[in-house]
């Protein structure tokens, strides 16, 4: 036996017949006496831009061109982004804002990725060369330097010995990130509970249930059994979009659908939640907030395309399928005097994923 110079494992001859008798190290000799020759590189070929230096120039400013294109199109993004200012409300201002920022980086990104591209495949030398593998474990005096690295700096701050400083370092940076997430506090509204805000929506009793987005009331008599439609609670179009409409939108959308009043199994409390067979279910998923968009009216499945959780509408939107752990909340609904459906109150819990406080 005989020590590899790098990693000092043992060498040992693998295979007497073998040629050289090479010595490799013991436990990775892996060698098929039949194994193919390796029939090396192919022919090198010559580009056209090695042999005609006509063609080598016109590579070499193609691709500074790319390059001066890329400086523009940065250029054109500042410039777009000063000249296309965002208005508050002004959702045609945003568009001209995004399309043309998006433009310039566009094509700041795509002149760039070319060119450098093109320099490599054009204008680069073309050579071939082998980059011979190597152990990649470190060798025995490299690993035992690391180690004694280690031990000294152990020793000479007394990590391991010194338990009360150790154990009051680590306290300390498990404790650091804390007011990181209590500053996300900051992100909801001063005047009002985070929880609470989560746990209420739109809805109250006598709400009218309107189709989305023309906030137009439904009748009962207009959901035909088989049928779904995306609700909104009809006060929600004299929300504007600066006084939250669209996460008052996000909190109170709803699916309503319509079956055969033989298909439901209610439980006994919830007897009376739907009417005729109609149904309304919060669209917001359980999982994690995607919105419930599809229905399938054969199995009477809601399917959240987001992670594929499937609800049981049948059942009071039981999860059949998926990650979500959740049913989703029912909307209880009835009929007002005209007919138009209505809620009879608001979720009787809190929609959507979890959070710290959802009972
Ligand atoms: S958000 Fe619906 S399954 Fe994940």
């Amino acid at each position: 036996m005989a020590q590899d110079d790098n990693s000092g494992a043992e060498l040992a001859a693998v295979d007497p017949s073998h040629a050289a008798n090479e010595l490799v190290p013991s436990g990775t000799a892996v060698i098929d006496p039949d194994a193919f020759e390796n029939p090396g590189f192919p022919p090198h070929r010559p580009r056209v831009t090695d042999e005609n230096p006509k063609r080598e120039k016109r590579a070499q400013r193609t691709v500074y061109t790319l390059f001066y294109l890329s400086i523009l199109g940065s250029v054109w993004a500042i410039a777009a982004y000063m000249l296309f200012p965002i208005e508050s409300n002004d959702v045609g201002a945003v568009r001209l804002n995004n399309l043309f920022i998006g433009i310039g980086s566009a094509l700041a990104l795509l002149a760039l990725g070319f060119g450098i591209v093109h320099w490599g495949k054009a204008v680069m030398k073309d050579v071939e060369v082998v980059d011979e593998r190597h152990p990649v474990g470190g060798n025995v005096d490299n690993r035992e330097a690391a180690i004694k690295v280690f031990k000294d700096a152990d020793e000479e701050s007394g990590f391991t010995r010194r338990s009360v400083i150790r154990n009051s370092l680590i306290g300390a940076l498990v404790v650091f990130p804390l007011p990181a997430l209590v500053l996300f506090r900051g992100f909801a509204p001063q005047d009002q509970l985070p929880a609470e805000l989560l746990s209420h929506t739109m809805w109250k009793k006598g709400s009218r249930l309107a189709l989305d987005p023309s906030g137009v009331p439904i009748k009962a008599s207009d959901v035909t059994i088989g049928s779904a439609f995306h609700v909104i609670p009809e006060e929600l179009k004299d929300v504007s979009h600066s006084h939250g409409y669209l996460e008052e939108k996000a909190k109170a959308a709803v699916l309503l659908m319509r079956l055969n009043p033989e298909d439901l199994t209610e439980q006994a409390d919830r007897k009376d939640w739907s009417y005729n067979g109609i149904v309304a279910y919060s669209k917001i998923c359980t999982h994690v907030g995607c919105p419930v968009a599809l229905y399938e009216q054969h199995t009477h499945h809601l399917l959240c395309p987001c992670h594929q959780s499937q609800f049981d509408v049948t059942n009071h939107c039981e999860v059949i399928f998926g990650p979500a752990k959740r049913p989703l909340p029912q909307l209880p609904i009835t009929v007002d005097d005209e007919g138009y459906l209505v809620a009879q109150s608001d979720f009787t819990e809190p929609v959507g994923p979890s959070f710290w406080e959802r009972h």
